[in-house]
Protein backbone atom coordinates (compact mmCIF):
# COMPACT_ATOMS: atom_id res chain seq x y z
CA UNK A 1 0.00 0.00 0.00
CA UNK A 2 3.30 2.56 0.74
CA UNK A 3 3.61 4.45 -1.30
CA UNK A 4 6.88 4.13 -3.37
CA UNK A 5 8.00 7.41 -5.44
CA UNK A 6 10.04 6.51 -7.84
CA UNK A 7 13.39 8.35 -8.58
CA UNK A 8 11.22 9.63 -11.68
CA UNK A 9 8.76 11.65 -9.71
CA UNK A 10 11.91 13.42 -8.96
CA UNK A 11 11.82 16.45 -11.37
CA UNK A 12 8.74 17.73 -10.66
CA UNK A 13 9.81 18.24 -7.41
CA UNK A 14 13.11 19.82 -7.98
CA UNK A 15 10.84 22.15 -10.15
CA UNK A 16 8.75 22.93 -6.91
CA UNK A 17 12.18 23.10 -4.88
CA UNK A 18 13.91 25.24 -7.47
CA UNK A 19 11.36 28.32 -6.64
CA UNK A 20 12.95 28.23 -3.61
CA UNK A 21 16.35 28.43 -4.43
CA UNK A 22 15.32 31.60 -5.51
CA UNK A 23 13.87 32.71 -2.46
CA UNK A 24 16.90 31.84 -0.45
CA UNK A 25 19.32 33.16 -2.87
CA UNK A 26 17.37 36.67 -4.46
CA UNK A 27 14.76 37.15 -1.36
CA UNK A 28 11.69 36.40 -3.72
CA UNK A 29 8.73 35.60 -2.43
CA UNK A 30 8.15 32.30 -0.84
CA UNK A 31 7.53 29.42 -2.76
CA UNK A 32 4.43 26.99 -2.29
CA UNK A 33 1.97 25.71 -4.32
CA UNK A 34 -0.17 28.61 -4.71
CA UNK A 35 -1.62 28.21 -8.00
CA UNK A 36 -3.51 25.24 -7.22
CA UNK A 37 -4.29 26.78 -3.27
CA UNK A 38 -5.59 29.85 -4.49
CA UNK A 39 -7.80 27.65 -6.84
CA UNK A 40 -8.87 25.38 -3.60
CA UNK A 41 -9.04 28.35 -1.37
CA UNK A 42 -12.21 29.95 -2.93
CA UNK A 43 -13.73 26.93 -2.12
CA UNK A 44 -12.94 26.27 1.61
CA UNK A 45 -15.13 25.83 3.82
CA UNK A 46 -15.78 29.32 4.76
CA UNK A 47 -15.50 29.34 9.15
CA UNK A 48 -11.97 30.95 9.09
CA UNK A 49 -10.80 28.39 11.36
CA UNK A 50 -8.11 25.79 10.74
CA UNK A 51 -5.44 28.19 9.61
CA UNK A 52 -2.67 26.15 11.24
CA UNK A 53 -3.56 22.70 11.61
CA UNK A 54 -5.23 21.84 14.79
CA UNK A 55 -3.52 21.29 17.93
CA UNK A 56 -5.06 19.09 20.84
CA UNK A 57 -6.12 15.64 22.50
CA UNK A 58 -8.73 13.11 21.63
CA UNK A 59 -9.64 10.02 23.75
CA UNK A 60 -10.06 7.40 21.06
CA UNK A 61 -6.12 5.99 20.09
CA UNK A 62 -5.88 5.61 24.24
CA UNK A 63 -9.05 4.94 26.01
CA UNK A 64 -11.37 4.01 23.42
CA UNK A 65 -14.74 3.19 24.63
CA UNK A 66 -13.46 3.89 28.00
CA UNK A 67 -14.68 7.36 28.79
CA UNK A 68 -16.46 9.84 31.45
CA UNK A 69 -16.65 13.21 32.34
CA UNK A 70 -13.99 12.60 35.29
CA UNK A 71 -11.29 12.17 32.31
CA UNK A 72 -11.84 14.97 30.26
CA UNK A 73 -11.73 16.82 33.66
CA UNK A 74 -8.47 15.76 34.50
CA UNK A 75 -6.95 15.80 31.18
CA UNK A 76 -8.40 19.51 30.73
CA UNK A 77 -6.60 20.02 33.89
CA UNK A 78 -3.23 17.66 32.98
CA UNK A 79 -3.18 20.20 29.34
CA UNK A 80 -2.23 23.25 31.59
CA UNK A 81 -0.58 22.14 34.15
CA UNK A 82 2.43 20.19 32.15
CA UNK A 83 2.81 23.24 29.71
CA UNK A 84 1.48 21.06 26.88
CA UNK A 85 -1.27 24.05 26.33
CA UNK A 86 1.27 26.60 25.95
CA UNK A 87 3.10 25.02 23.40
CA UNK A 88 0.11 25.12 21.35
CA UNK A 89 -2.35 22.10 22.14
CA UNK A 90 -5.64 23.70 22.73
CA UNK A 91 -8.72 21.27 21.59
CA UNK A 92 -9.81 18.10 24.31
CA UNK A 93 -11.79 15.92 22.09
CA UNK A 94 -14.60 12.97 23.00
CA UNK A 95 -14.55 10.87 20.58
CA UNK A 96 -17.00 7.67 20.27
CA UNK A 97 -19.38 6.49 23.30
CA UNK A 98 -20.45 9.66 25.01
CA UNK A 99 -24.16 9.43 24.21
CA UNK A 100 -26.93 7.02 25.15
CA UNK A 101 -27.89 4.80 22.61
CA UNK A 102 -31.63 6.29 22.41
CA UNK A 103 -32.49 9.94 21.68
CA UNK A 104 -34.65 11.59 23.88
CA UNK A 105 -38.77 11.98 23.03
CA UNK A 106 -37.75 15.16 21.36
CA UNK A 107 -34.78 13.61 19.22
CA UNK A 108 -32.11 15.06 21.10
CA UNK A 109 -28.90 13.35 21.95
CA UNK A 110 -28.67 12.32 25.32
CA UNK A 111 -25.14 12.56 27.24
CA UNK A 112 -24.81 8.81 28.42
CA UNK A 113 -26.23 9.63 32.32
CA UNK A 114 -23.62 6.44 33.89
CA UNK A 115 -20.70 8.43 32.34
CA UNK A 116 -21.04 12.08 31.89
CA UNK A 117 -23.92 12.71 34.87
CA UNK A 118 -23.24 15.88 34.96
CA UNK A 119 -23.56 16.95 30.92
CA UNK A 120 -21.87 17.78 28.03
CA UNK A 121 -22.60 21.50 28.39
CA UNK A 122 -20.89 22.01 32.10
CA UNK A 123 -18.04 20.16 30.82
CA UNK A 124 -17.26 22.60 27.96
CA UNK A 125 -17.61 25.28 30.16
CA UNK A 126 -15.25 23.51 32.33
CA UNK A 127 -12.24 23.04 29.51
CA UNK A 128 -13.19 26.74 28.14
CA UNK A 129 -12.65 28.07 31.74
CA UNK A 130 -8.95 26.63 31.34
CA UNK A 131 -8.64 28.74 28.32
CA UNK A 132 -8.70 25.46 26.41
CA UNK A 133 -11.32 24.30 23.29
CA UNK A 134 -14.00 21.18 23.69
CA UNK A 135 -14.54 18.95 20.70
CA UNK A 136 -17.18 16.33 20.61
CA UNK A 137 -17.62 13.02 18.14
CA UNK A 138 -20.51 12.26 15.86
CA UNK A 139 -21.48 10.21 12.52
CA UNK A 140 -22.93 10.61 8.80
CA UNK A 141 -24.82 7.31 9.78
CA UNK A 142 -27.65 5.98 12.02
CA UNK A 143 -25.16 4.79 14.45
CA UNK A 144 -21.81 5.50 15.44
CA UNK A 145 -19.08 3.04 14.74
CA UNK A 146 -18.91 2.09 18.42
CA UNK A 147 -22.63 1.33 18.17
CA UNK A 148 -23.45 2.36 21.16
CA UNK A 149 -24.37 6.19 20.52
CA UNK A 150 -26.89 7.66 17.55
CA UNK A 151 -25.06 8.82 14.56
CA UNK A 152 -26.22 12.51 12.94
CA UNK A 153 -27.93 10.75 9.69
CA UNK A 154 -31.53 12.78 9.62
CA UNK A 155 -30.48 15.06 12.39
CA UNK A 156 -28.01 17.11 10.84
CA UNK A 157 -29.68 20.11 11.40
CA UNK A 158 -30.80 19.41 15.28
CA UNK A 159 -27.81 17.92 16.56
CA UNK A 160 -25.19 21.02 15.12
CA UNK A 161 -27.91 23.69 17.17
CA UNK A 162 -27.05 21.49 20.20
CA UNK A 163 -23.49 21.12 19.40
CA UNK A 164 -23.22 24.86 19.49
CA UNK A 165 -25.59 25.31 22.36
CA UNK A 166 -23.79 23.22 24.18
CA UNK A 167 -20.63 25.39 23.40
CA UNK A 168 -18.33 22.47 21.37
CA UNK A 169 -15.86 24.19 19.15
CA UNK A 170 -14.92 20.94 17.04
CA UNK A 171 -16.65 17.96 15.51
CA UNK A 172 -15.30 15.21 14.25
CA UNK A 173 -16.97 13.52 11.87
CA UNK A 174 -17.06 9.63 10.93
CA UNK A 175 -18.53 7.34 8.51
CA UNK A 176 -20.30 4.25 9.95
CA UNK A 177 -24.07 2.75 9.66
CA UNK A 178 -24.52 4.77 6.05
CA UNK A 179 -25.95 2.16 3.61
CA UNK A 180 -23.43 2.27 1.57
CA UNK A 181 -24.36 5.71 0.38
CA UNK A 182 -21.61 8.09 -0.70
CA UNK A 183 -20.25 10.55 2.29
CA UNK A 184 -20.31 13.19 -0.89
CA UNK A 185 -24.09 12.90 -0.34
CA UNK A 186 -24.00 12.72 3.89
CA UNK A 187 -21.40 15.11 5.05
CA UNK A 188 -22.32 18.47 3.13
CA UNK A 189 -25.42 18.51 5.28
CA UNK A 190 -23.20 18.69 8.46
CA UNK A 191 -20.79 21.12 7.27
CA UNK A 192 -23.68 23.55 6.59
CA UNK A 193 -25.64 22.41 9.25
CA UNK A 194 -22.51 23.42 11.61
CA UNK A 195 -21.97 26.81 9.52
CA UNK A 196 -25.78 27.62 9.85
CA UNK A 197 -25.57 27.78 13.56
CA UNK A 198 -22.78 30.83 13.49
CA UNK A 199 -20.57 29.05 16.00
CA UNK A 200 -17.36 28.81 14.41
CA UNK A 201 -16.91 25.05 14.93
CA UNK A 202 -13.85 23.09 13.55
CA UNK A 203 -15.68 20.46 11.10
CA UNK A 204 -12.86 17.33 10.82
CA UNK A 205 -14.41 15.03 8.42
CA UNK A 206 -13.46 10.57 9.16
CA UNK A 207 -14.18 9.23 5.76
CA UNK A 208 -11.18 7.23 6.12
CA UNK A 209 -9.68 8.16 2.81
CA UNK A 210 -12.06 6.69 1.00
CA UNK A 211 -13.46 9.02 -1.85
CA UNK A 212 -10.50 11.23 -2.22
CA UNK A 213 -11.66 13.41 0.01
CA UNK A 214 -8.44 15.81 -0.71
CA UNK A 215 -10.56 16.75 -3.64
CA UNK A 216 -13.75 17.33 -2.35
CA UNK A 217 -13.76 17.96 1.45
CA UNK A 218 -11.60 21.41 1.36
CA UNK A 219 -14.67 23.18 0.40
CA UNK A 220 -16.66 21.05 3.61
CA UNK A 221 -14.57 20.92 6.55
CA UNK A 222 -11.43 21.87 7.89
CA UNK A 223 -9.13 18.44 7.88
CA UNK A 224 -10.01 15.22 5.99
CA UNK A 225 -8.55 11.58 7.22
CA UNK A 226 -6.58 10.43 4.11
CA UNK A 227 -6.53 6.91 5.75
CA UNK A 228 -7.90 4.23 7.65
CA UNK A 229 -7.30 3.63 11.10
CA UNK A 230 -3.51 4.17 12.53
CA UNK A 231 -2.87 1.83 15.39
CA UNK A 232 0.22 2.04 17.72
CA UNK A 233 3.18 -0.23 15.81
CA UNK A 234 5.70 1.61 13.33
CA UNK A 235 4.51 0.01 10.44
CA UNK A 236 1.10 1.26 10.68
CA UNK A 237 2.49 4.48 11.31
CA UNK A 238 5.22 4.97 8.32
CA UNK A 239 2.34 3.03 5.91
CA UNK A 240 -0.26 6.42 6.60
CA UNK A 241 2.87 8.80 5.96
CA UNK A 242 3.17 6.88 2.74
CA UNK A 243 -0.29 7.38 2.13
CA UNK A 244 -0.93 10.52 2.78
CA UNK A 245 1.74 11.83 0.85
CA UNK A 246 -0.10 12.00 -2.58
CA UNK A 247 -2.41 14.37 -1.70
CA UNK A 248 0.06 16.99 -0.45
CA UNK A 249 -0.93 19.76 -2.78
CA UNK A 250 -4.55 19.62 -1.47
CA UNK A 251 -3.35 20.80 1.79
CA UNK A 252 -3.26 24.45 3.26
CA UNK A 253 -4.80 27.08 5.71
CA UNK A 254 -8.30 26.48 6.40
CA UNK A 255 -7.94 22.35 5.45
CA UNK A 256 -5.69 19.67 6.39
CA UNK A 257 -4.72 16.24 5.37
CA UNK A 258 -5.60 13.89 8.34
CA UNK A 259 -2.94 10.41 8.67
CA UNK A 260 -4.80 9.94 11.62
CA UNK A 261 -4.19 11.08 15.76
CA UNK A 262 -0.82 10.57 17.29
CA UNK A 263 0.31 7.42 18.86
CA UNK A 264 3.38 9.25 20.92
CA UNK A 265 2.97 7.93 24.47
CA UNK A 266 0.68 4.62 23.92
CA UNK A 267 3.62 2.18 24.07
CA UNK A 268 4.18 0.52 21.14
CA UNK A 269 6.63 1.60 19.35
CA UNK A 270 10.32 3.06 20.46
CA UNK A 271 11.31 6.36 21.75
CA UNK A 272 13.02 6.67 18.42
CA UNK A 273 10.03 5.29 16.36
CA UNK A 274 7.88 8.10 18.14
CA UNK A 275 10.12 10.69 17.41
CA UNK A 276 9.55 10.13 13.72
CA UNK A 277 6.52 9.83 13.59
CA UNK A 278 6.19 13.52 15.55
CA UNK A 279 8.40 14.80 13.00
CA UNK A 280 7.25 13.65 10.32
CA UNK A 281 3.63 14.19 11.03
CA UNK A 282 5.10 18.02 12.06
CA UNK A 283 6.44 18.65 8.60
CA UNK A 284 3.43 17.04 6.55
CA UNK A 285 1.06 19.69 8.35
CA UNK A 286 -0.49 17.12 10.14
CA UNK A 287 -3.55 17.69 13.23
CA UNK A 288 -1.12 17.18 15.87
CA UNK A 289 -4.06 15.31 18.29
CA UNK A 290 -2.48 13.55 21.06
CA UNK A 291 -3.49 10.41 21.62
CA UNK A 292 -1.77 9.03 24.86
CA UNK A 293 -2.94 9.59 28.52
CA UNK A 294 -1.30 12.81 29.20
CA UNK A 295 -2.16 12.81 33.18
CA UNK A 296 0.59 9.91 33.27
CA UNK A 297 3.01 10.30 30.43
CA UNK A 298 6.63 10.23 30.91
CA UNK A 299 9.41 12.29 30.14
CA UNK A 300 10.09 11.09 26.72
CA UNK A 301 6.74 11.44 25.76
CA UNK A 302 6.51 14.92 27.02
CA UNK A 303 10.00 15.89 25.68
CA UNK A 304 8.80 14.51 22.24
CA UNK A 305 5.04 16.22 22.04
CA UNK A 306 6.39 19.34 23.66
CA UNK A 307 9.43 20.14 21.35
CA UNK A 308 8.54 23.50 20.02
CA UNK A 309 10.84 24.02 17.71
CA UNK A 310 8.98 20.70 15.64
CA UNK A 311 5.86 22.41 16.62
CA UNK A 312 6.72 25.62 14.86
CA UNK A 313 7.16 23.56 11.23
CA UNK A 314 3.48 22.20 12.01
CA UNK A 315 2.32 25.61 12.77
CA UNK A 316 4.25 27.89 10.03
CA UNK A 317 2.03 30.07 8.85
CA UNK A 318 3.13 29.39 4.93
CA UNK A 319 1.04 25.98 5.63
CA UNK A 320 2.64 23.99 2.75
CA UNK A 321 2.73 20.20 3.72
CA UNK A 322 6.28 19.03 3.51
CA UNK A 323 6.86 15.50 0.81
CA UNK A 324 8.67 12.73 0.36
CA UNK A 325 11.44 14.13 -1.98
CA UNK A 326 13.87 11.70 -1.98
CA UNK A 327 14.35 7.64 -1.60
CA UNK A 328 17.16 5.25 -1.67
CA UNK A 329 16.06 2.21 -0.36
CA UNK A 330 15.01 2.24 3.55
CA UNK A 331 16.56 5.73 3.61
CA UNK A 332 14.35 8.91 2.65
CA UNK A 333 14.33 12.59 2.83
CA UNK A 334 11.15 14.44 4.01
CA UNK A 335 11.60 17.99 3.11
CA UNK A 336 9.16 21.00 2.43
CA UNK A 337 8.94 25.05 2.52
CA UNK A 338 8.08 27.30 5.09
CA UNK A 339 7.53 30.69 6.03
CA UNK A 340 10.68 33.32 5.62
CA UNK A 341 12.54 31.47 2.74
CA UNK A 342 13.35 28.56 4.80
CA UNK A 343 12.72 25.09 4.44
CA UNK A 344 12.60 21.81 6.98
CA UNK A 345 14.33 18.75 5.80
CA UNK A 346 14.48 15.02 7.66
CA UNK A 347 16.38 12.38 7.09
CA UNK A 348 14.53 9.60 8.03
CA UNK A 349 16.04 5.81 8.56
CA UNK A 350 13.47 3.22 8.17
CA UNK A 351 15.88 0.62 7.88
CA UNK A 352 17.37 -1.96 10.60
CA UNK A 353 20.37 -0.90 11.15
CA UNK A 354 22.22 2.41 11.79
CA UNK A 355 22.83 4.65 8.84
CA UNK A 356 24.77 7.59 7.20
CA UNK A 357 21.83 9.80 5.19
CA UNK A 358 22.38 12.71 3.19
CA UNK A 359 20.59 15.44 1.84
CA UNK A 360 22.13 17.18 -1.25
CA UNK A 361 21.52 20.51 -1.94
CA UNK A 362 19.58 19.04 -5.30
CA UNK A 363 17.42 16.88 -3.55
CA UNK A 364 15.42 19.93 -2.18
CA UNK A 365 15.82 22.14 -5.36
CA UNK A 366 18.48 24.46 -3.51
CA UNK A 367 21.86 26.00 -5.99
CA UNK A 368 24.62 23.61 -4.29
CA UNK A 369 26.62 27.49 -3.90
CA UNK A 370 23.91 28.34 -1.40
CA UNK A 371 25.07 29.24 2.07
CA UNK A 372 22.44 28.67 4.88
CA UNK A 373 22.38 28.02 8.90
CA UNK A 374 21.09 24.81 9.13
CA UNK A 375 18.93 24.70 12.69
CA UNK A 376 18.70 20.94 14.58
CA UNK A 377 15.19 20.82 16.39
CA UNK A 378 16.08 17.75 18.47
CA UNK A 379 19.48 18.68 19.75
CA UNK A 380 18.44 22.12 19.52
CA UNK A 381 21.86 23.55 17.99
CA UNK A 382 22.36 25.88 14.59
CA UNK A 383 25.32 24.83 12.65
CA UNK A 384 26.50 28.58 10.58
CA UNK A 385 27.15 28.62 7.02
CA UNK A 386 26.32 25.13 5.53
CA UNK A 387 26.90 24.69 1.77
CA UNK A 388 25.54 21.81 -0.34
CA UNK A 389 24.67 18.53 1.72
CA UNK A 390 23.82 17.93 5.43
CA UNK A 391 25.03 14.28 6.69
CA UNK A 392 23.93 12.59 9.57
CA UNK A 393 24.01 9.38 11.05
CA UNK A 394 20.75 8.37 11.76
CA UNK A 395 19.76 5.42 14.41
CA UNK A 396 17.50 2.95 12.76
CA UNK A 397 13.58 3.83 12.78
CA UNK A 398 14.77 7.17 14.18
CA UNK A 399 15.40 10.90 12.03
CA UNK A 400 17.26 14.40 12.57
CA UNK A 401 15.30 16.76 11.71
CA UNK A 402 16.21 19.98 10.40
CA UNK A 403 15.26 23.92 9.52
CA UNK A 404 17.41 25.34 6.87
CA UNK A 405 17.52 29.51 7.13
CA UNK A 406 19.45 31.94 4.73
CA UNK A 407 22.82 32.26 6.25
CA UNK A 408 23.14 35.08 9.01
CA UNK A 409 19.17 36.17 8.48
CA UNK A 410 17.71 35.78 12.15
CA UNK A 411 14.62 33.84 12.94
C1 LIG B 1 -13.45 5.07 13.47
C2 LIG B 1 -12.53 6.27 13.40
C3 LIG B 1 -11.71 6.30 14.65
C4 LIG B 1 -12.64 6.41 15.84
C5 LIG B 1 -13.62 5.26 15.83
C6 LIG B 1 -14.69 5.40 16.92
O1 LIG B 1 -14.25 5.01 12.34
O2 LIG B 1 -11.72 6.17 12.26
O3 LIG B 1 -10.80 7.39 14.62
O4 LIG B 1 -13.32 7.65 15.80
O5 LIG B 1 -14.29 5.18 14.60
O6 LIG B 1 -15.59 4.36 16.91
Amino acid sequence: MAMAPSVFAFPRLVCIFLFFIAIVTAGAAPVSNLGQREEIKRKLMDNGIGLTPQMGWNTWNHFHCDVDEKLIRETADAMVSTGLSKVGYEYINIDDCWAELNRDSMGNLVPKASTFPSGIRALADYVHKKGLKFGLYSNAGTTTCSQSMPGSLGYEEQDAKTFALWGVDYLKYDNCDNSGTSPRERFPKMSKALLETGRPIFFSLCEWGEEDPATWAPGLGNSWRTTDDIVDSWGSMATRADLNDKWASYAGPGGWNDPDMLEVGNGGMTTEEYRSHFSIWALIKAPLLIGCDIRSMDNATFEILSNKEVIDVNQDKLGVQGKKVKKDGELEVWAGPLSGNRVAVILWNRGPIKAELTVFWSDIGLSSSTIVDVRNLWKHKTETSVQGKISAEVESHGCEMYVLSPSGVRH
